[in-house]
C-alpha cells in the first residue's frame, strides 16, 4: 500500500481525504466511532503527490515513496504581487554568455526549484543532467551537429525525406522543414566555419530534463520543471534559454545518449542552456497574446 494512516494520531478530521485527488482516505462514522481509513477499492490508485501527509494536522498520514524522509514546515513565505509580474516581465531568455562557469551551488538551487514543479502525474519522473564541463559540451556539440548535417541531408533526398515524414509525424515533419532547418542550415555553416555555435550557443553549463519514455505527461513535466529552474536562475543572476534543438538530437542519436547516459527507456523533453548573461536588456517589449477572453454569462 502507497499510502497509510497511523490510527494511534490520527484524528479523523477527513482533511486528507478532502484534498486527495482521488479521495483514497475515507473517513466515517458508526456511531462513536469515527475513523479514517484507506479505501481498498482506490489505494492503488495513489499517486504519491504527498497531499494527505502535508495537510494532516497530527502528521499522521504516511505515503511510501517519503518514507523516513524529513518533511519541512511550511512557513508560509510569500511575495509580493508586483514583484512577481515585474520579475517575470522582465525575463528574458539569455542567448550570450561570459565565458564563467556556473557555480555548482547555483545549479543545484535551481534543481531545488524543479523538484517542486507540479507533475502530471503526481509522482516524480523526472530526471535531470547537467553538463558543466567544456570538453564535454564541445563533444555534444559535436555529435548534435552531425545529427542535423544528416537530417539535412536526407531531407534533400525524397526517398530518405519520405521516411522522415513518416517517423516524425506531419506536424513534426513540417515543423522540422519550416522552421527548424531553414535555421539549422546557417548554424551548420557557421559551426563548421568555426564562426559560431548556435546550437549551444557557447553556454557553460547546460540542463537538460528527461522522463520515462511512455510517462502520460513526462513532456510537460520537463518543461515545468525547467522553467522553475529558470525563475530560480533569474534570482542568482543566471541568464537561461530554452532549447529544442538538443533534445530530439538527445533522443535520436544513441552516441549521444552514451554520452549523458540517457537510458533506452527515457527521453529528454526539455533542455535549456545557462551562464552569466553577457548583455543585459534594458527594456522590457510590450507582448500581447493572441487572444485574452472571458466565457461568463453573469457580465
Ligand atoms: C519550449 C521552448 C523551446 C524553445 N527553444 C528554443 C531554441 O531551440 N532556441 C532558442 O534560441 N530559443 C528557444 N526558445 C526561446 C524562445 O525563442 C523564447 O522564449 C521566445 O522567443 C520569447 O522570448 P523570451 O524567452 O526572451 O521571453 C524556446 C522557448 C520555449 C518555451
Amino acid at each position: 500500500m502507497k499510502v497509510a494512516i497511523d490510527q494511534e494520531l490520527c484524528r479523523a478530521c477527513g482533511i486528507c481525504g478532502e484534498v486527495c485527488p482521488r479521495h483514497i482516505p475515507v473517513t466515517s462514522t458508526d456511531g462513536d466511532l469515527r475513523m479514517t481509513v484507506i479505501s481498498p477499492e482506490r489505494a492503488h490508485l495513489c499517486m504519491e503527490c504527498g497531499h494527505c501527509a502535508a495537510v494532516c494536522p497530527q502528521g499522521a498520514v504516511e505515503v511510501e515513496c517519503f518514507r523516513g524522509r524529513e518533511f519541512e514546515t511550511v512557513n508560509g513565505s510569500e511575495i509580493e504581487s508586483e514583484q512577481l509580474l515585474s520579475f517575470v516581465r522582465e525575463r528574458r531568455s539569455v542567448r550570450r554568455y561570459r565565458d564563467e562557469p556556473v557555480p555548482r551551488e547555483i545549479i543545484d538551487r535551481m534543481i531545488h526549484a524543479a523538484k517542486s514543479s507540479p507533475t502530471g502525474t503526481g509522482s516524480m519522473t523526472t530526471g535531470i543532467v547537467v553538463i558543466d564541463d567544456r570538453e564535454s559540451l564541445a563533444a555534444l556539440s559535436e555529435l548534435v551537429y552531425g545529427m542535423y548535417e544528416g537530417l539535412e541531408k536526407g531531407l534533400k533526398n525524397p526517398v530518405a525525406r519520405f521516411f522522415i515524414r513518416r517517423r516524425a509525424g506531419e506536424k513534426r515533419f513540417r515543423t522540422l522543414r519550416d522552421f527548424v532547418m531553414p535555421g539549422m542550415h546557417w548554424y551548420l555553416r557557421w559551426y563548421r566555419e568555426g564562426k559560431s555555435n548556435e546550437v549551444l550557443r557557447d553556454c557553460p553549463a547546460l540542463m537538460l530534463f528527461h522522463s520515462p519514455a511512455f510517462e502520460p505527461v513526462g513532456e510537460q513535466n520537463c518543461l515545468l520543471a525547467a522553467f522553475h529552474a529558470v525563475l530560480m536562475a533569474r534570482t542568482m543572476d543566471i541568464g537561461t534559454c530554452f532549447n529544442d534543438l538538443i533534445p530530439p538530437a538527445c533522443n535520436r542519436d544513441p552516441e549521444i545518449r552514451k554520452l549523458i547516459g540517457l537510458p533506452d527507456d527515457r527521453e529528454v523533453y526539455a533542455g535549456i542552456t545557462m551562464g552569466y548573461p553577457k548583455h543585459p536588456f534594458r527594456r522590457i517589449v510590450p507582448r500581447e497574446l493572441e487572444e485574452v477572453r472571458y466565457v461568463s454569462t453573469d457580465r
